[in-house]
């Protein structure tokens, strides 16, 4: 195929990707102000622009910053300083002066989409996290009152430490000592439909405990995994383990459906000569595979395929940040304008990362579509008379396969109750005959087509029913046909996963999210063409 054939096709694939999807994870940055050396506001705005980011934090609601973003359609999330809280909580009053003098002049003529109540008030020396949800819930009736609560969103972002425990993952809970305050907020964020706010920093976990905590585990360039024992998901970077122990939380707290955005996560470029990770190569690696991580939507190994925003921290270095060294290092800009290190916004052009098992360059599983091949085959083996199976190849890894049976079990909706202890397809007790029974399985349900025999090329069909014993492996129905159309469409018995955090979606809602998988090999590279194009 020509390559200006193979554009047309990616550009056709995107838009329809895109009018099926919708919105597409974001990447924003941090414009901390904490220096006395920065750049006027509207010299910032104009690198910002310039930088082609279209989503800004900032700390408080300074009127020339906000007079700086006006009239350049880039979405501002503004900050309430955790020393404002008390006035903003006390009186109704004065937060209708703040918004009236303050916000509402400037609006919409600057975007402002989000207000951050409180900083990480839970590691703040004053006991503030009574004085949250009060200055919240003023605020909404203040937006109310002008109309805006639909538009501009309210939550309070959180420093990981609002977590007891966050490894493994799925064991995370929130510390007891916040209970109090967390429950009756993320009943606030709920009602209106407001994101959770987290800042993550893997530099901090690998500073702090480095015997135990793999650089390449930080940086996204881990070639091995970590597993969670109690689910089994598998881990190649540490931004994934955190979130999905925020996750985790709020699913033990039974808040399922909160949104989750990351406020901050970056990597400084210098610290204090025992902070040996801190240099601009770590940084700048860092920054760039989060980037490519989180912009075709992988999701997490908890929730494939889930949107996530992500701020990065920081735009400059800010002078006059107490702490050590690192902490005043986090910008990709010194102060003077000049870039700490060349970070690539759009994970156009990205850091060599680790190959993982799937070999998939988003990250995402490996899935039946993971191929070069445009020609999609329909129907293929489960009509027309010849039966067909699909079995685990003996030639591929454990890793590999363990990857593609955990793809198949959790993304790809297969019922992999029969290969459970007790249960008839659990012995023999390899990742070899349970993976063949996982992609056989996904294989039927889906139609029993070629492509969805592929698995990142570690299955193979066969002929040959491989049921033994009681282990029965499914077979399509063969002459009345599972017909899929080119949209996906799967008529079959679909059983929806039983995982704990499986909110309660349908089959379809499962299928959708494989869809996206999917859609995500093809898009990224469309993306990154497009991309190029306009730069
Ligand atoms: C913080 O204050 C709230 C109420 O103002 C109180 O319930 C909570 O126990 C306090 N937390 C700590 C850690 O002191
Ligand atoms: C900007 O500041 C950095 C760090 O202080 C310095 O290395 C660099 O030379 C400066 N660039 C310009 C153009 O002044
Ligand atoms: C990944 O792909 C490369 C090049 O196509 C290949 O050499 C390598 O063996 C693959 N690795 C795995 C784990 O499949
Ligand atoms: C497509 O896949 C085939 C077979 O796996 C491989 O030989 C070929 O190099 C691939 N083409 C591209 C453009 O990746
Ligand atoms: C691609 O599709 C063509 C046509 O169906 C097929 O002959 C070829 O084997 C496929 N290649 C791969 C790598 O799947
Ligand atoms: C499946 O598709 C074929 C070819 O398009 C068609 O002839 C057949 O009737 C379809 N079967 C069902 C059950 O829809
Ligand atoms: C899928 O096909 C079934 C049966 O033909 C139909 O009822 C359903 O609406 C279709 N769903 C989608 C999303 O097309
Ligand atoms: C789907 O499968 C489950 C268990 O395998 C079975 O109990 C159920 O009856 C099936 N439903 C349909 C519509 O075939």
């Amino acid at each position: 195929m020509s390559k200006r054939l193979k554009l047309i096709l990616w550009t056709c694939v995107s838009i329809l990707a895109f009018l099926e999807f919708g919105a597409a994870s974001n990447i924003g940055i941090c414009y901390g102000r904490n220096a006395d050396n920065l750049p006027s506001p509207n010299r910032v705005s104009e690198l910002i622009q310039h930088l082609n980011i279209k989503f800004v934090r900032i700390y408080d609601a300074n009127i020339d910053l906000l007079k700086a973003f006006a009239n350049t359609n880039i979405e501002l999330m503004i900050g309430v300083p955790n020393a404002d809280l008390l006035a903003f909580a006390q009186f109704q009053s004065n937060v209708d002066t703040w918004l009236r003098n303050t916000i509402l002049p400037y609006y919409p003529t600057t975007k402002i989409t989000s207000i951050s109540v409180g900083l990480e008030v839970t590691e703040a020396p004053d006991n503030a996290t009574g004085l949250v949800l009060p200055a919240m819930q003023n605020i909404h009736t203040a937006l109310k009152k002008a109309g805006l609560e639909k538009k501009i969103k309210i939550s309070s972002s959180h420093s990981l430490a609002i977590l007891s425990r966050s490894f493994p993952p799925s064991s995370a809970t929130f510390s007891k000592k916040h209970l109090t305050f967390l429950k009756p907020m993320l009943e606030f964020l709920v009602e209106n439909e407001s994101p959770f706010m987290i800042d993550l920093y893997p530099y901090y976990a690998y500073r702090d405990s480095a015997e135990k905590v793999q650089l390449e585990y930080a940086l996204f360039e881990s070639s091995s995994q970590v597993v969670d024992p109690a689910t089994g998901l598998l881990y190649s970077n540490m931004f994934d383990a955190q979130l999905d122990a925020v996750y985790f939380a709020l699913t033990a707290m039974n808040f399922k459906t909160v949104k989750v955005m990351v406020t901050e996560s970056g990597w400084p470029s210098k610290g204090s000569p025992k902070e040996t990770a801190a240099t601009p190569d770590n940084a700048l690696a860092y920054n760039t595979n989060l980037i490519r991580h989180v912009i075709g939507d992988p999701g997490t190994p908890a929730k494939p395929g889930e949107e996530i925003d992500v701020y990065l921290f920081s735009l400059f270095n800010e002078n006059r940040k107490p702490g050590m060294e690192s902490e005043r290092n986090w910008g990709m800009f010194y102060a003077n304008g000049t870039s700490v290190y060349a970070l690539d916004f759009t994970g156009e052009n990205t850091v060599p990362g680790p190959v993982s098992p799937s070999n998939s360059t988003t990250g995402v599983s490996p899935s039946p579509g993971d191929n070069n091949n445009s020609t999609v085959t329909i129907g293929g083996g489960g009509g027309g008379g010849a039966k067909k199976w699909c079995v685990a190849s003996s030639q591929a890894s454990v890793t590999e396969l363990q990857s593609a049976l955990d793809w198949a079990c959790g993304p790809g909706n297969v019922d992999c109750s029969a290969v459970q202890p007790n249960q008839p397809c659990f012995e023999p007790d390899t990742v070899l005959s349970h993976a063949s029974y996982a992609f056989n399985t996904y294989y039927q349900q889906s139609g029993g087509s070629s492509l969805d025999c592929s698995f990142g090329g570690v299955s193979v069909e066969v002929d040959k029913d491989p049921s033994y014993g009681d282990c029965l492996y499914m077979i399509a129905p063969a002459t009345d046909g599972m017909n899929r159309t080119m949209a996906g469409n799967i008529t079959g018995n679909i059983t929806a996963i039983d995982s704990p955090l499986a909110s309660p979606s349908t089959s379809n809602e499962g299928f959708r999210q494989m869809v996206v998988s999917v859609a995500v090999s093809v898009l990224l590279p469309c993306f990154v063409v497009s991309l190029s194009l306009l730069w």
